[in-house]
């Protein structure tokens, strides 16, 4: 068990590059066990959820080999279509096997998936799309039996655009016989990623990034080699992270349209943004106004996967901020921690109302999830005072060495065994 040490009030200075989108990552390597061929995926972010999900595919039979930054993945004796629940249940991406798995082996078996502890997440939108193309499901003692004789193209619509079931669908429908037309699709960039890499298989799939997506089944897919784009919530977690501490820093990688609220957001905080290409750099002078309003929304709304972080931010910004949080039900487990440091929250269902304290101080705090052990690390970078966060496994599975990058732009930031 490791814990972070961070002295607050450093300013931040530097260029740091995102990592590949985890968000991205993960359901490339769900989709590499579509193909007999070997599939390269390119700079693979060192990520906890990145190596659960490697321990499920070799689980499957599956060679997997790291050279470098890449993952080279080779699941021409893959036959197994059960992943066991210890798997499942520490990565919710696990999700994502039913699809593949349903592909290549006409069978799947999954205990529920787990993931982080931030509401229901339930699989009803992805488990009724797999029986509209033909796929018959059982759900016993925690399992889900999942089989079919052949998969049949379908008019599939969701009542909600999830990223998941989306996700799911393409990787089902990709081999399917015919054509699969997905209503109210989901219209992230990982989703127009996973088009661009299954096409890459051979596939033919277009409209992603669209709310409607045409999957015409293929009978084989072949191997490929491929760069994900890069994770623009790690993008934005330390262009977060500089507005509160100011100073200027450069982010590369993430193109500005892929977090167009966000930059928005920052600059109603009293920030500069400047874009170019795929370029984002940010100027604060660390004394913030707050947001008047903030709601999560599916792409291209504010992400939830920024929430934490930006209440973080205005808990120590002048002025109060509504934050609404509209995907998931318990996602903010943070904020009691945050009490600690001295924010003043108070959350009422899905509303956050955020009246902003001159100063956070330092504490000792423990991560619940991911994205609230970055709003916590934020926080405490720029309070004042020493803070210790703790539980960094939550944290680990989602930034890659967070605490070299944070080092690089002057922070001081430790990190030390318990
Ligand atoms: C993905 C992301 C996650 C992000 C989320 C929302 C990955 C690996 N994870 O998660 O980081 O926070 O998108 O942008 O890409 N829902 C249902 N039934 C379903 C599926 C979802 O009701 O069958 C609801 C959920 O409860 C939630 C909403 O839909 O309220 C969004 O969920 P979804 O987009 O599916 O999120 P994930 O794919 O789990």
């Amino acid at each position: 068990m490791d814990k972070f040490i961070i002295d607050g009030g450093r300013r931040l200075y530097g260029t740091i590059r995102a990592e590949s989108a985890k968000n991205s990552v993960l359901p490339l390597l769900a989709a590499s066990v579509l193909t007999e061929e070997q599939v390269t995926i390119r700079e693979v972010p060192a990520i906890t959820d990145v190596l659960c999900m490697v321990q499920i595919l070799r689980e499957l039979g599956a060679k997997v080999t790291f050279r470098g930054e890449d993952v080279i993945i080779d699941s021409a004796d893959a036959c197994c279509h059960e992943i066991s629940s210890a798997l499942t249940k520490e990565l919710r991406s696990s999700v994502f096997m039913l699809g593949s798995l349903l592909t290549r082996f006409r069978r799947a078996v999954i205990a529920y998936p787990g993931g982080c502890d931030i509401g229901l997440r339930p699989i009803d939108l992805h488990l009724s799309a797999l029986k509209r193309l033909g796929v018959k499901i059982e759900e016993r003692d925690g399992f889900i039996y999942c089989k079919c004789d052949v998969l049949r193209g379908a008019e599939i619509a969701l009542d909600f655009p999830s990223v998941g079931a989306t996700e799911n669908i393409l990787l089902a429908a990709v081999k399917a016989e015919g054509r699969t037309v997905l209503h109210g699709a989901a219209k992230e960039p990982e989703i127009v990623d996973l088009q661009n890499f299954l096409n890459g298989m051979g596939a033919n799939i277009r409209g992603a990034g669209t709310d409607v997506i045409v999957i015409e089944g293929v009978k084989r897919l072949g191997g490929v080699t491929f760069l994900p784009i890069k994770d623009r919530i790690e993008a934005g977690s330390y262009l977060i992270a500089c507005a509160v501490c100011g100073g200027e820093t450069e982010v590369e990688g993430v193109c500005g349209e892929n977090i167009r609220l966000l930059l928005h957001k920052l600059r109603e905080n009293g920030c500069k943004i400047h874009t170019k290409n795929d370029k984002i750099r940010i100027e604060s002078s660390g004394r913030l106004k707050s947001n008047r309003r903030i709601e999560t929304m599916p792409f291209p709304g504010f992400p939830t996967d920024l929430q934490a972080q930006a209440t973080a931010l205005n808990s120590g910004a002048e002025g109060g901020a509504l934050i609404i949080e509209n995907l998931f039900e318990t996602r903010y487990k943070y904020v009691p921690e945050l009490r600690k440091m001295g924010a003043d929250i108070e959350v009422n269902g899905r509303n956050a109302f955020v009246r902003g304290v001159s100063r956070l101080h330092g504490a000792t705090v423990a991560a619940g999830d991911l994205r609230g052990g970055a709003a916590l690390v934020i926080a405490a970078l720029g309070a004042e005072g020493t803070s210790e966060v703790l539980d960094l496994s939550h944290i680990d599975r989602g930034y890659a060495d967070l605490q070299g990058k944070l080092t690089s732009l002057g922070a001081k930031i430790k990190r030390v065994r318990i």
